[in-house]
């Protein structure tokens, strides 16, 4: 296909050659005021022509292949747990992305007191006088155990039945850097609340990385922002928690599923 421009497509000719509905004539319209522009219909081509040519790759399934009728294994639900998966992951990333509204990650005193934190005052009312606050971060830490939980056992399902062999392999390393990413995801949302349980398994955290030979006070430097927990930790753990982690990983899982949707599902060997 030439990527030369054409701007002499005659667009024109064939929208009077017949009778069109107005929904129609718009959808044209619109088309071709984008296709004049950004050459969009040979960009489409192109991608289709790339579509088939990825396609004609892939290896068949055996099911495929053979033109077997038996293929259960295709809707009995708990086979697909990497849906489960990704729908968890959505219902964490929308109930978070709801929560980021009323959170502050802020170490600092909320009150004349002294004792509270900004971070875990928002939390209280979060919980006690937001509407509809309890159900919105049940459903965040909910979906966030959850998820732990399917990718796990997505992982188990995928060694069971054998797929990640041939030719899925890069499937499988994206998995384990999917369930790496789960982890952290899980870590950092465990430090916001800044309560003692926060407080606590960031202190594990300072010193798991201090303990790391010749590198450990840099890791705890880049990762805590220093030795002891301070606002830097907690900012650090917010930023990678909503801002870091949610692109790579959705990035991630839309490479991962898209590569299962080229080589087609496995079945049970
Ligand atoms: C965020 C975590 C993950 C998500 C959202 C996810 C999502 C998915 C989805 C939707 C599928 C389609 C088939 C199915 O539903 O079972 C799939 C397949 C697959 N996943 Fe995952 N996955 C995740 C983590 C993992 C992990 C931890 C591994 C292994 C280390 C893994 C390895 C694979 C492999 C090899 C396939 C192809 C299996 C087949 O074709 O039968 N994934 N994943």
């Amino acid at each position: 296909m030439s990527l030369e421009r054409k701007d002499d497509h005659d667009h024109g000719g064939w929208m009077k050659s017949r009778d069109l509905s107005p929904v129609e004539k718009g959808y044209l319209t619109v088309l071709i005021w984008l296709d004049r522009r950004l050459r969009i219909v040979d960009y489409l081509e192109l991608m289709e022509d790339l579509y088939y040519k990825a396609n004609l790759q892939m290896p068949k399934s055996h099911t495929e292949q053979y033109n077997l009728d038996n293929k259960f294994w295709y809707w009995y639900p708990l086979y697909a747990l990497g849906s489960f998966s990704t729908l968890a992951y959505v219902v964490a990333a929308i109930s978070g992305a709801l929560l980021g509204f009323y959170y502050s990650p802020s170490t600092a005193a909320a009150g004349a007191e002294g004792e509270l934190t900004v971070a875990y005052a928002s939390i209280t009312f979060i919980m006690t006088e937001l509407n509809f606050g309890y159900l919105l971060r049940s459903l965040h830490r909910w979906s966030a155990q959850v998820m732990v939980a399917a990718v796990f056992l997505h992982m188990l399902r995928v060694y069971f039945t054998g797929a990640y062999k041939e030719p899925r392999e890069l499937n499988w390393i994206l998995g384990i850097v999917l369930i790496s990413l789960t982890m952290v995801f899980g870590y950092t949302g465990y430090l916001l609340p800044w309560d003692q349980l926060a407080f606590w398994a960031g202190q594990i955290g300072v010193e798991m990385s201090l303990s790391i030979p010749l590198a450990g006070e840099w890791v705890a430097q880049l990762i805590f922002g220093g030795f002891s927990l301070s606002q830097s930790t907690l900012q650090r753990m917010y930023i990678l928690h909503v801002f870091f982690l949610p692109f790579i990983t959705t990035a991630l899982i839309a490479i991962h599923i898209g590569i299962v949707w080229m080589q087609g599902i496995a079945e049970p060997h």
